[in-house]
């Protein structure tokens, strides 16, 4: 009498799976962390890559019992390989949504159009001004009034992608370039992981260049 046997199909993935990508200090990883720790952001984080081996953040993950890795993008002779060594990471790590936490290597088309899905960036200021490095330092030597920050979905164009959220800080006449990145920074750990919940959960879309909720 043969035995009957069930295999049940694997239960669907109940959460989206990000993957984060790290260059440094990894506080917007730590933000990322401990909103899905509370339950503000209904995620999971399959892996945390760092391109350097001294990356503070990897701390972070490792406390939080995340998984974590390194790809260093030394060890690759092109820009291409290391893309496609980071695209094979995440998919095995079943990411679907990717987030830029102070990564500081530009992403190509290769990356893009190999992972296929949302890849989300935080700028320290009110894109599209003040695009690139020390955005703070730029916004602070201007002279405006009000900064802020920008999440962002990734394209090729550097800061350039559909704006998801944005907030605004104030500029004090006695601001220094540190204290204002401070100030932004607070707003940073507050709507990075917020954004990144909107976009993990879907129904949004792109018109033009102009990033809208609902199908
Ligand atoms: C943040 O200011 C972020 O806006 C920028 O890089 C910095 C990363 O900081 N893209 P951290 O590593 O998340 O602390």
């Amino acid at each position: 009498m043969p035995i009957e046997r069930n295999f049940p199909s694997p239960a669907p993935e109940p959460l989206p799976v990000l993957g984060v990508l790290i260059s440094g200090r990894g506080s917007n990883l730590r933000a990322i962390i401990a909103a899905i720790a509370d339950g503000r952001l209904q995620a999971r984080i399959g892996v945390v890559i760092a391109n350097r081996a001294d990356a503070a953040g990897l701390a972070h993950a490792e406390t939080a019992g995340v998984p974590a890795l390194v790809v260093d993008h030394k060890a690759f002779a092109t820009r291409a390989d290391f893309e496609e060594a980071l695209v094979a990471r995440l998919v095995e790590a079943r990411a679907e949504v990717v987030c830029l936490a102070g990564f500081m290597r530009i992403l190509s088309p290769v990356f893009l159009e190999r992972f296929g899905g949302p890849v989300l960036n935080v700028h320290p200021s009110l894109l599209p001004s003040f695009v690139g490095v020390d955005a703070q330092r730029q916004a602070w030597e201007h002279g405006v009034k009000v900064a802020g920050v920008t999440v962002h979905l990734v394209t090729p164009e550097l800061d350039a992608g559909p704006i998801v959220a944005q907030a605004t800080v104030p500029v004090l006449d006695d601001d220094t370039p540190d204290t204002l990145a401070a100030r932004i920074l607070v707003e940073e750990h507050r709507i990075y992981p917020e954004a990144v919940g909107l976009v993990a959960a879907g129904g949004w879309r792109i018109e033009g260049r102009r990033f809208v909720r609902g199908r």
